[in-house]
């Protein structure tokens, strides 16, 4: 039976699953790494301990299996997107990634918005100037580190370098080229017109092959360090929001997915890349090839959910730790006891600022409406709740686009608790449906690399073979209307904070800006 492997380069880790033609897991390894924040806004890793990661999560899929390499047909891989891996002439690493998260970049974000304009923004790139993106990041390094920006020769993102490591080929693919802002995402390709206004040159940009492609063979030095047979190919594989889309059926048109990740990401299929005119949700190249895809991206969903448990839940941690409970259950149990809407207590989740849809670094987590009749209950309720109205901004965005919202796939650590998927359903109101395949991102990498080897007709045909419905839960009209009075108040609290937001970013700057 022909075998794939899939890697996705995350965050907090990287993972490596393998799969059969029928989709089935036969083994899957993880293996975590730290971040650095070495000054407030700052979000850096180490290109490194993707590489290790990635051999030694091969290297344990294959070992656990069993399996031939003969066998495995082809590997794909899918990776955190926007983060700047700057090389220099010979292929080395000149300074620590600048991730995704990091939002230093206000100021290069302004130069790009004011050189380029948002005409150009929107008609070449379909996005704006954001600080999370790759752009803004080049110009950074060359404002605030010209000794390296000098020797820098080659732009890559997470997932390409270690491509480049396992292959020796540098390459990238267009679905993580989009969230550059140096790429033509109508027309797929390096925009010579972004990249000649910013003056970042053009040699620099790998050559972007569609997702499915193979750009690359892995080594004999590779094949030795993983178990896997030089000569495999590696296809291009693509952005973890694209691979996601990919791993979860999205790959038609009115299909839409919420993923409650420490991000959370809203997203729909295109067909023609129709970008949002106000450039609020993102639209990128789909993984499949001549498609795109929308979405909209919080910064902190279940990512607050977890800093909530971590920084204010203490007793449910013991619990955890000491006697096998979930923290998250109990807190779920908890939150079920609270009324719907939390008694008017509304949570603003912008706790790493905010992307989907303010555009705003300074943005700040709040707790509005807080009363003596409020308890753990309502406050544990409406920190769920604050997430999930985060989502429906990106869904509204998305349903003013005309996308037809008839079902929403959830994903993420937020679609394996029931409670939350009801709360979604309600206040999305729509059906949210999941999934049997739970391994997202790495899944769809893997899906690409069976397409780009043959294994798979197509993206398409490979979606509806593999990937099967699980479990359904419909809005109730009640709730539904309950929340939707109270989601127009959370949308309200943004612009009424942004002045104080502002204030208070800049005096933390002034009294913490310079710590290391
Ligand atoms: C998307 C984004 C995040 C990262 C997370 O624009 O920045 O979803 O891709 O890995």
């Amino acid at each position: 039976m022909d075998l794939l492997i899939g890697v996705d380069i995350g965050t907090s880790g990287t993972k490596s699953i393998l799969i059969n033609e029928r989709g089935d897991l036969l083994a899957s390894a993880t293996e975590e790494y730290p971040l650095s924040t070495p000054r407030p806004k700052w979000s850096e890793q180490d290109p490194e301990h993707w590489v290790q990661a990635t051999i030694h999560t091969i290297r344990q899929v294959i070992d656990k299996s069993g399996v031939k390499a003969d066998d495995i047909k082809g590997l794909g891989f899918s990776g955190q997107m926007h983060g700047l891996v700057l090389l220099d002439a010979n292929h080395r690493v000149l300074r620590p990634a600048i991730l995704w998260n990091d939002v230093r970049t206000t100021d290069q974000c302004r130069y790009i918005t004011e050189t380029l304009g948002n005409e150009t923004l929107l008609n070449e790139t379909c996005n704006p100037a954001l600080e999370g993106f790759t752009a803004p990041k080049i110009l950074w390094v060359r404002d605030h580190e010209p000794q390296v920006y000098e020797r820098a020769r080659h732009v890559l993102l997470p997932k390409d370098y270690v491509r480049f490591r396992l292959t020796g080929d540098v390459a990238m693919e267009v679905s993580d080229a989009a969230g550059t802002l140096l790429f033509n995402v109508r027309e797929r390709r390096w925009s010579k017109k972004v990249l000649d206004g910013l003056q970042i040159p053009t040699e620099w940009m790998p050559p972007a092959y569609e997702s499915v492609d193979i750009c690359g063979r892995v080594t004999a030095e590779i094949a030795d360090k993983t178990g896997l047979k030089a000569g495999t190919p590696i296809v291009g594989g693509g952005a973890d929001n694209a691979c996601g889309a990919v791993g979860t059926g999205i790959v038609s048109a009115g299909k839409v997915s919420a993923s409650l990740g420490t991000s959370g990401v809203v997203q729909a299929h295109l067909d023609e890349p129709s970008a949002d005119p106000a450039m609020r949700a993102h639209t990128f190249c789909h993984a499949v090839p001549n498609k795109w895809y929308t979405m909209g991206v919080m910064l902190s969903a279940a990512g607050a959910f977890r800093w909530f448990r971590d920084a204010l839940c203490q007793p449910e941690k013991w619990q955890e730790d000491n006697i096998g409970a979930n923290a998250y259950d109990l807190l779920t149990q908890q939150a079920a006891e609270a009324p719907v809407g939390s008694e008017g207590l509304i949570f603003l989740p912008y706790l790493t600022g905010e992307r989907t849809p303010h555009a705003d670094a300074n943005a700040k987590g709040v707790y509005f409406g807080l009363t003596l009749r409020h308890g753990k209950n309502e406050i544990t309720r409406a920190t769920m709740e604050g997430i999930t109205y985060g989502m429906r901004d990106s869904l509204e965005i998305i349903r003013s686009l005309g996308v037809n919202v008839s079902e929403i796939v959830a994903t993420g650590g937020g679609a394996k608790s029931n409670f939350w998927r009801q709360m979604q359903a309600d206040i999305y109101n729509a059906p949210v449906v999941t999934i049997t395949q739970a391994e997202g991102p790495a899944f769809g990498a893997a899906i690409l690399a069976g397409v780009g080897t043959g294994v798979f007709e197509s993206c398409e045909a490979a979606a509806e073979a593999l990937i099967t419905p699980d479990s359904r839960v419909e809005p109730d009209a009640k709730r539904a209307a309950i929340y939707d009075r109270y989601y127009r108040v959370y949308r309200d609290l943004y612009p009424a904070l942004k002045p104080q937001y502002d204030a208070v970013s800049a005096i933390v700057e002034d009294v913490h800006g310079g710590e290391a």
